[in-house]
């Protein structure tokens, strides 16, 4: 049988983040999609409409949409949004939710890192971790695109894990094995069914190792690896900059408090410099 599955250029191998099978094809929403409750989400639109500056009639383009739940709520409050993700699972349920909300939004099945984009908007927003999964070329790559994507006075708003406060978190004596540091977890995820984490963290590769085990609507059990690259917020800011954009402001929670070392997420606004 012929392996239809994208691949890597450069190794040949198949990338966990675009693999069909792996966790962004439905894996993401039945597992993740109990803790992004549409209270979470409505937070972070929030943020995005008071504090980012989002208004409605404005162009926002959601690079990657994943299953649409910043979209939908966008476009209920007049934003025009046009969303981007490779994961085929994850575009349909953001289609059949746009359609549920009766709102319309415009959808692209195109990878980040090559998609080509009209400079159009007025705003890109990235949010919820999703840079770091391949290498920092790969970063690189998307945030040129997105930087392609925006007009002349556009901005993007990109919303990572504070790397200081993950470490923090997790570099503790109780969970150093082997010079890794390993946890684990587990919670019920969209069918009520057990979703086991475990998360192997490299402090020198600032690599987490995501491995998590659940079953699917089908009572199959299922498995899957990510390998996500955590950045320090000068390393974001240094990333942007590559991809001719300035940091403008920072944030530090979608409540709009300031970045400080404790903070749990890193929000950046950047502008073409
Ligand atoms: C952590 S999710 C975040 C989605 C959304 N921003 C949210 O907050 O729910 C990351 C998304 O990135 C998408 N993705 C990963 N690599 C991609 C690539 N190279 N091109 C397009 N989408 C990609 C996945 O399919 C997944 O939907």
């Amino acid at each position: 049988m012929v392996n239809s599955k994208p691949t890597d250029a450069r190794t040949g191998e198949v990338e966990w983040f675009t693999d069909p099978d792996g966790l962004f094809g439905n894996g993401y929403y039945e597992t993740q999609v109990v803790a992004l409750s549409p209270e979470r989400t409505r937070r972070e639109v929030g943020f995005l409409l008071d504090h980012a500056g989002l208004a409605p009639g404005d162009r926002v383009l959601d690079i990657p949409c994943g299953h649409g739940r910043h979209a939908v709520e966008l476009a209920q409050r007049g934003i025009h949004v046009t969303g981007v993700d490779l994961s085929q699972p994850a575009l349909a349920r953001a289609a059949a939710a746009s359609w549920e909300a009766g709102v319309d939004l415009r959808l692209e099945q195109q990878d980040t890192r090559e998609a080509s984009l009209e400079a159009r908007f007025d705003w890109a927003i990235t949010l919820f971790n999703s840079l770091g999964y391949g290498e920092k070329t790969d970063d690189r790559a998307t945030l040129r695109r997105i930087a392609s994507a925006l007009k002349p006075d556009g901005a993007l708003i990109l919303e990572e894990s504070n790397l200081e406060y993950t470490a923090r978190l997790i570099e503790r004596e109780e969970h150093l094995r082997d010079g890794v540091y390993v946890t684990d977890y587990a919670y019920r995820g969209v069918w009520d069914q057990p979703v086991y984490h475990m998360h192997v963290w490299n402090p020198e590769t600032r690599r987490m190792q995501v491995h998590v085990l659940w079953w699917g609507e089908d009572g199959v059990m299922r498995e899957t690896l990510a390998d996500i690259r955590a950045y320090s917020f000068e390393e974001l800011s240094g990333l942007l900059e590559d991809a001719g954009l300035r940091t403008v402001a920072t944030w530090g929670d979608y409540d709009g408090s300031a970045l400080e070392p404790e903070s749990k997420q890193v929000i950046i606004k950047a502008q073409l410099a």
